[in-house]
């Protein structure tokens, strides 16, 4: 996937190539007209400016760290979210509203991964050196802290409690899930149930906020919509990590562009690993402290993937899309029901 925004799209798209053809985001930016592209654009452009005004380093890092790439997906819920709830309302205003919900989901977002590349001690994001490896632990929490700052300046700027309730209460769970994530670090055993729970404070949380914040600002948005696209976006949310987490042993580094075995590496106990513990006894023995670098990390990949954890792990998040596509609510405004739809699908496309 890439950025609906990122200009990237085979030229041959444009003119016209089926949907097959073209990223998945990118169909849905071509379904959903010229208000989305018109949408997703002030969300970019509004981006670029929210963190330029910062003191130096900070702002280089933060508006670099935003502006280097990302498929948007977290934004994108929220426009959809509103747009099937029946848009923000009349006026440059309501506009304005949704452009800063998204812009702000999009910073938390940007926030955390600055800190989870502290925390997991990663060499890039997005393709270039992440913060901590370019600047240090150091600048790297003060980055996050500002992105995380300026997102909250952004939501409050709506005026809106329940709107900064839903943001602050996925900041939360993001943070707990990450802690709950290192106090796992190199465990001997991890539950299934353990692992989704992070899964769900770490990453499902945020999409649920996404939802939830587009449908709380719409027109006809209401609190039992905003339940039931949070929990479609909850369930994709989860999937994504876990398809995430499949991704990091099966590569290939070109296509993640970092090395198979990643997380394994770092102590970071994920699904394909815990189901592959349980089908092969001396996977169950391995202590992830014991590897010595990346080619055992790699020999360990190979090791899981011969198990079919990897298959039973791409299964458990299809099941999870095919659930939250099937409780999508009937209400919704055709069009929009349909790339709700796309974006479930967008999120398993990239791991077939
Ligand atoms: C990466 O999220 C972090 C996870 C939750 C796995 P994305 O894959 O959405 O990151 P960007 O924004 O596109 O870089
Ligand atoms: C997702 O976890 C990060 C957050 C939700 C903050 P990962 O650690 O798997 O994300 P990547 O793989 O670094 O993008
Ligand atoms: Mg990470
Ligand atoms: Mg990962």
């Amino acid at each position: 996937m890439m950025s609906p925004m990122g200009g990237t799209a085979p030229t041959s798209a444009a003119d016209g190539a089926s949907a097959e053809d073209v990223d998945g985001l990118e169909a849905i930016m071509r379904r959903g007209g010229s208000s989305l592209r018109e949408r997703m654009l002030r969300i970019e452009r509004h981006l670029e400016r929210v963190t330029a005004g910062a003191g130096e380093p900070l702002a280089s890092h933060a508006t670099g760290t935003v502006l280097a790439g990302g498929k948007r997906l977290r934004p994108l819920l929220v426009v959809l979210a509103a747009e099937s709830a029946g848009g923000p309302g009349e006026g440059a205003e309501a506009e304005d509203s949704l452009m800063r919900a998204a812009v702000a989901v999009e910073l938390v977002h940007s926030a955390t991964l600055v800190h989870d590349d502290v925390i997991d001690g990663a060499q890039l994001r997005r393709g270039h050196p992440s913060v901590a490896a370019a600047a240090g632990r150091k600048l790297a929490i003060a980055t996050g802290d500002l992105l995380f700052s300026r997102a909250f300046a952004e939501l409050a700027r709506n005026g809106e409690a329940a709107q900064l309730r839903a943001l602050s209460d996925a900041s939360s769970a993001l943070a707990e899930g990450e802690l709950l994530q290192r106090e796992d670090a190199y465990a001997a055993q991890v539950e299934v149930a353990r692992y989704l729970h992070r899964c769900e404070l770490k990453t499902a949380a945020l999409f649920e906020a996404a939802c939830r914040l587009g449908a709380l600002l719409a027109v006809n948005g209401s609190r039992t919509l905003a339940e039931e696209l949070g929990a479609f976006a909850r369930r994709i949310g989860l999937a994504f990590q876990l398809l995430d987490d499949v991704l990091d042993v099966s590569g290939p580094v070109e296509r993640t562009g970092k090395a198979r075995g990643t997380d394994l590496l770092d102590g970071t106990v994920t699904l394909p690993f815990i189901l592959a513990r349980e089908l092969d006894p001396e996977l169950a023995e391995l202590d992830l402290s014991s590897l010595s670098g990346p080619l055992e990390a790699e020999r360990l990949c190979t090791r899981i993937a011969a198990t079919g954890a990897l298959d039973e792990a791409r299964d458990r998040a299809l099941t999870l899309v095919a659930q939250a596509k099937s409780a999508l609510p009937h209400s919704l405004p055709d069009g929009r029901a349909v790339l709700l739809d796309l974006v479930a699908d967008a999120v398993v496309e990239r791991y077939r």
